[in-house]
């Protein structure tokens, strides 16, 4: 795991569990990439015998470039949070959108398909996790940002993959009618803030996701709470999109539940 700062990752102690769980013998580190040497840093790796990594803050775009090919998924993301070196080179992929979708249908049990969901939030997080969703077909995707142009282009590029009228970006204060699953992909829990959507977002029974995750709910989930909707915080996702990527360098897909709970103890 390349990233800076690293220091409080959970993937090593993450992957540890799997590998034990697989029997796959594999050893994962974290390491301070610094600012102006994350692909030497990769490239050192992989001298070292590295057979995959995963990046995390502020790498996920350079991880890009450094790739000689990328997965759909990760185009559509355009960033990458895991690569594996193989012998056709390094490939990039990203794990975060599959890790969020199975989080929510799997573990949660809320299916996506036929569903209206609403994405709050159209940088990167938001961005990594919209071909995901739209492969479970839901009824309507509405993106929305504090800066509405951001959201309406990020809505556009996905337009027709959704099919007709499904996907759409607006403004916080524009958003119409409820929704069954909402999720938050900005930064503002990071700042103790709510974005501000009418309560009314929050059809009756939805599911309320945050990205973020601590001890205490997010002040997004907290606002959920209070109009009645189930929650969901990041902490699932986290150990979803590690699952995938141990899928991805290993064939064999861990069990999650476990792990979830190891973490949810620690916090
Ligand atoms: P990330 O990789 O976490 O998505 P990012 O690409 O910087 O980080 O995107 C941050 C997202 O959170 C953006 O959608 C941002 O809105 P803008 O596009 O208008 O900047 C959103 N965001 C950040 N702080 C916010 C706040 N206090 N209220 C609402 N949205 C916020």
């Amino acid at each position: 795991m390349f990233g800076n700062p690293i220091a409080h990752s959970k993937s090593p102690e993450i992957h540890a569990a799997y590998a034990a769980q697989t029997g796959q013998a594999l050893r994962y580190e974290k390491r301070l990439a610094p600012l102006d040497g994350f692909a030497a840093a990769v490239h050192a790796f992989i001298a070292e015998g590295g057979k995959g990594a995963n990046v995390t803050v502020p790498f996920k775009l350079e991880a890009v470039k450094v790739a000689n090919a990328l997965t759909i998924r990760a185009q559509a993301a355009g960033a990458v949070n895991t690569l594996h070196f193989t012998e056709d080179g390094i490939i990039g992929d990203n794990t975060d959108g599959a890790g969020l979708v199975a989080d929510i249908v799997v573990n949660a049990g809320v299916a996506i398909t036929g569903q209206r969901v609403l994405l709050l939030g159209a940088g990167g997080a938001a961005r990594g996790v919209v071909l995901p969703i739209l492969e479970h077909r839901p009824a309507q995707l509405v993106i929305a940002n504090r800066t509405v142009a951001t959201a309406v282009a990020l809505a556009e590029q996905f337009a027709a993959l959704g099919g007709e009228g499904v996907v759409s970006g607006c403004g916080f204060a524009d958003i119409e009618g409820g929704f069954d699953i909402v999720i938050n992909a900005t930064s503002a829990s990071l700042g103790a803030e709510v974005p501000p959507v009418s309560p009314s977002v929050f059809a009756p029974g939805a599911l309320a996701f945050d990205m973020m995750y601590s001890k205490s709910p997010t002040v997004f989930l907290q606002f959920a709470a209070q109009h009645g909707a189930r929650l969901r915080d990041g902490l699932g996702m986290l150990v979803e999109q590690a699952a995938e990527a141990f899928s991805v360098w290993r064939g064999v897909r861990p069990v999650t539940g476990e792990v979830l709970q190891q973490l949810r103890d620690q916090l």
